[in-house]
């Protein structure tokens, strides 16, 4: 595992200006104070494949169960797959860029869920470029949104590029998502370096699995958190649910049974402001070793 970042480095990397430019600085300050109905949430990592996408779903959809009226928007322009895993692919019209260069209101751009009445997509275009996106005019469009939804939640791509810049410019709050691996908490540590303090970053602690951690093979939630420090909002395990899930282009949190699906819910719940602890995850035992165990023998 690396070494924990220095406060110097980390103080750092925040003089950094995230945008780059004054205007875009102005755009920042402005969209902070006009008068706004809903949260703005991003939803980043740094590292792909950690499941930015998976959990920008889960929490949007649990978030409308729950009564809420949400966005959520994907902004990974080129790759976009927040649609695929909402099972929404086949009806998207127009995207965020038709919507940022007038081709297309956002009315047209947003997808209604099968399901949920108040949860909308705002589709990436897929053959486009994230630098394409001119970043005051996605700072607008959030605005636009949280004035019209209680929660926009921003898929961000990965990198710290241009498209990281874009997604993370109109949010008013973070979450990090990382898996307990060296590299994802590496890419972190730097992403959170980069955001803007205000963000106030949370910390999704995804993929996690007891069995590894229990033997020593993998970083616990504590190994990871003693290196990013941030509020622990929640700790998903690795399931297979979520490719069932994929597969059946629901989120996971519709999956019966589902621990994946239950961590996601607990992060809604802890979002909304109530304090649900987070429960110790055990290792799945298999069945002789269950037997072993109630005959007193083998490792409880
Ligand atoms: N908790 C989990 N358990 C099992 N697979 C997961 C979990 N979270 C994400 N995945 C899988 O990992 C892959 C990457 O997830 P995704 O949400 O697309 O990451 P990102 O948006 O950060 O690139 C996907 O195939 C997804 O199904
Ligand atoms: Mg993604």
């Amino acid at each position: 595992m690396g070494p924990a970042p220095s406060a110097d480095r980390i103080e750092s990397m925040k003089e950094l200006d995230l945008a780059g430019t004054p205007l875009s600085t102005n755009v920042r300050q402005e969209a902070r104070r006009a008068s706004t109905r809903g949260r703005t949430i991003v939803v980043t990592s740094g590292k792909g494949g950690v499941g930015k996408t998976t959990t920008t779903a889960n929490l949007g959809t649990g978030l409308a169960d729950l009564g809420k009226q949400v966005a959520v928007v994907d902004a990974d322009v080129g790759l976009r797959n927040l649609d695929v895993v909402l099972g929404l692919e086949n009806r998207i019209r127009k995207h965020l860029l038709d919507v940022i260069e007038r081709k297309g209101t956002i009315d047209e751009a947003l997808v209604r869920d099968r399901l949920r009445q108040s949860l909308f997509l705002l589709p990436a275009a897929q053959n486009r470029e994230k630098d394409e996106v001119p970043q005051a005019a996605m700072v607008a469009l959030i605005q636009e949104l949280q004035n019209r939804f209680d929660f926009v939640l921003i898929d961000c791509p990965a990198g710290i590029e241009h498209g990281f810049r874009n997604a993370v410019a109109g949010a008013a709050e973070a979450i990090i998502v990382t898996t307990p691996e060296v590299s994802a908490v590496r890419d972190a540590d730097r992403i959170i370096g980069l955001l803007p303090s205000h963000l106030a970053p949370k910390l999704i602690v995804n993929r996690v699995r007891p069995g590894m951690v229990k033997e020593g093979t993998m970083m616990s939630v504590d190994d990871v958190n003693a290196i990013l420090r941030l509020e622990l909002i929640g700790v998903v395990p690795d399931e297979k649910d979520i490719i069932i899930a994929t597969n059946r282009g629901t989120p996971v949190i519709d999956i019966e049974g589902s621990q994946t699906g239950a961590a996601f819910r607990r992060i809604v719940r802890r979002l909304l402001g109530e304090a649900i602890p987070i429960p110790p995850f055990h290792p799945k035992r298999n069945v002789v070793a269950n037997f072993l165990s109630s005959l007193g023998i083998g490792r409880s």
